[in-house]
């Protein structure tokens, strides 16, 4: 019988994506931004798709159904009723955001047509929908319920259900202008980062500041229900009415405008931070909680891109009802395109759905391109880059010794990652007992902000030998302790430091991923799932006796991860990474031919 081929798209909001499924098979996904270069990349993903299509072998004439990740209409009504609604103050930003609707959203199933020159069916799926098919189909579980949280699709912000068998059931949402996602974003645009991307930057801050704020925030900014359900005053916000997340009102709340994006971050920032994390957290316990009464089952899978606060995730495991997590590594938008696509073959299809227990579907979400040894080689050719082919035994244990040597290795090995973090195929690698690696790491090779705190890889098998923590956390989306006995007290002089000075102080014997509260985000590696990234980390575990590693992504700050062995060797050359392994191959930095720019990069890259 001929093979059902789904292709799902996720586009036009931020971070396109498409996926291409085969009878219920997860065979590629991948995000535009890695292959044009633009973070975030909202267009239509021309490439991605054609990527997707390559790695099945299929071309559109072969696809059954096509799946867009949401209803265009549906997310139209809500702009204009919110709009209309709002008017006149409305009126401004309708001028602004309507003309792009119009133009670029309501025709959505005219230019899915045109853009790939497909004539067949077209699947819409509601946008908590897609994330929650992503959440639970991909997941190891028969049954499980499911909570969605983001900013905001058509009108829900926020759904939970049940997934059983090959299907999904959404029993309750939480709608517009109510928002967990959106707070999140305010406060991300009031500390002066970039909103659906500064929201990591505010997690990683949290843990410096006070909790100062917290009373205020519940008793004006929002009224949060013993059930987790809440109501946003919206007398502070400005994302109904303007083009800014906070007003006028917000800023005299808090004491001030907003930071400037790039100046100094202050006690204040910190504080901010840390308070709105923690509501934020108290939010997903409430939630979580009521899920599991609704409910009655033991399993909950998350998607949306509030899933992706890893912090929130560790408190769920820790303290929150249920007694396993399964979270989905692409859990914005950009995992929708996959959402929809299994929700078009388990639904529409009537497509079984095959579950293997304690293995998720999502093939270590290494679902991206992979480059031939023949192809890497001709590239560093085209470039007169001197490498060493190194067979792999030899190629591990000379990597676990540079690993040892305080060396940073730009690490580049098999299919690309899917979802926003580096899972050991894009990654930077680096010594974590190193006091250095931390700060050498933000400031030399990432150009960015220096209390940004590194990840974590251990060995699945050594994750509670190192951590307070033992399930799988293969998408990097637990965070959890560093075992008590490897902490390192802070002493009394230590401890009067302010805020961003306490990060010069070790805080465990992996000083390089203990953040200042002795809390790390975990990546667990499995051998079956990334077998070469596995055996490298054992190897610098036997050569050291530390069965972990630094892994931050393969890119610089404002950058999207590297895709293609030609963005590796270009982010080698413009930062300080010492040593480059791009498949079989190894590149020492000195004696690589001097590298030239066509363009400002650092402009471009907003870097200073
Ligand atoms: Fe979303």
């Amino acid at each position: 019988m001929t093979p059902t081929h789904i292709l799902g798209i996720s586009a036009f909001y931020h971070d396109s994506a498409a996926c291409l499924i085969r009878d219920g098979e997860i065979v590629a996904a991948a995000q535009e931004e890695r292959f044009t270069r633009k973070k975030g990349d909202p267009a239509f993903p021309r490439r991605a798709v054609e990527y997707c299509l390559g790695a099945g072998g299929v071309e559109v004439g072969d696809l059954t159904y096509v799946g867009f990740y949401d209803k265009p209409l549906l997310k139209f009504e809500r702009i204009l009723e919110t709009y209309l609604g709002t008017a006149p103050r409305g009126f401004r930003s309708f001028l602004m955001a309507g003309p792009l609707w119009i133009k670029e959203k309501l025709f959505t199933d005219r230019q899915l047509r045109d853009e790939l020159g497909y004539a067949g069916e077209i699947l819409y799926s509601e946008h908590h929908e897609s994330h929650a098919a992503s959440a639970f189909f991909p997941s190891p579980f028969e049954e499980a319920a499911f909570l969605t949280m983001d900013g905001v699709g058509e009108w829900a912000t926020a759904s939970f259900g049940v997934g059983r068998g090959n299907d999904i059931e959404i029993l309750k949402e939480i709608h517009w202008p109510d928002s967990l996602g959106l707070l999140y974003s305010a406060f991300t645009y009031y500390t002066g980062f970039k909103v659906n991307s500064g929201e990591y930057k505010v997690m990683g801050l949290a843990p410096y500041g006070e909790p100062k704020y917290v009373d205020l925030i519940y008793r004006e900014l929002i009224d949060l229900r013993e059930d987790g359900s809440f109501t946003l005053n919206q007398r502070y916000f400005n994302y109904l009415t303007g083009l800014t997340m906070t007003n006028g009102e917000f800023d005299r709340l808090f004491g001030g405008p907003p930071r400037v994006p790039e100046t100094n971050l202050t006690q204040r920032e910190m504080d901010l931070a840390r308070s709105v994390q923690e509501v934020c957290e108290e939010i997903m316990l409430r939630m979580a909680r009521t899920v599991h009464r609704e409910t009655g089952l033991d399993r909950l899978c998350l998607a949306g891109g509030v899933a992706l606060n890893c912090v929130g995730n560790g408190r769920l495991l820790r303290e929150g009802p249920f007694k396993e997590l399964w979270i989905q590594p692409a859990a914005g938008d950009a995992g929708g395109a996959l959402g929809v696509a299994q929700l078009a073959w388990h639904r529409h299809c009537k497509g079984p759905r095959q579950v293997v227990p304690g293995k998720d579907g999502m093939k270590g979400a290494y679902l991206g391109p992979g480059y031939a040894e023949a192809e890497i080689e001709a590239y560093l050719r085209s470039v007169g880059a001197p490498y060493r082919r190194v067979e792999r035994p030899a190629l591990l244990s000379a990597v676990a010794g540079l690993l040892a040597e305080e060396k940073v290795i730009g690490w580049f090995n098999g299919r690309m990652e899917f979802g926003p973090r580096a899972l050991g195929a894009r990654s930077i690698l680096g010594d974590p007992r190193s006091p250095r690696m931390q700060a050498q790491m933000n400031i030399k090779i990432k150009f960015r902000e220096g209390f940004r705190p590194f990840a974590p890889s251990v060995l699945r098998e050594r994750v509670s030998d190192w951590f307070e923590l033992d399930v799988d956390s293969p998408y990097m989306l637990l965070v959890a302790p560093v075992r008590k006995e490897r902490q390192i007290p802070m002493d009394d002089a230590a401890g009067q430091l302010w805020g961003i000075e306490k990060l010069n102080v070790p805080r465990s014997d992996i000083p390089a991923v203990t953040h200042i509260d002795y809390s790390a985000r975990i990546q667990t590696v499995s051998r079956d799932t990334n077998p070469d990234y596995y055996d490298l980390i054992h190897e610098f575990e036997c050569l050291t006796g530390c069965a972990v590693l630094v892994n931050t992504s393969f890119n610089v700050r404002g950058e999207p991860i590297v895709c293609s062995p030609a963005d590796a060797y270009r982010c080698f050359m413009r930062t300080h990474i010492d040593h480059l392994v791009l498949g079989p191959f190894l590149l020492d930095k000195e004696g690589q031919p001097e590298w030239k720019e066509s363009g400002d990069w650092r402009q471009e890259h907003q870097l200073d």
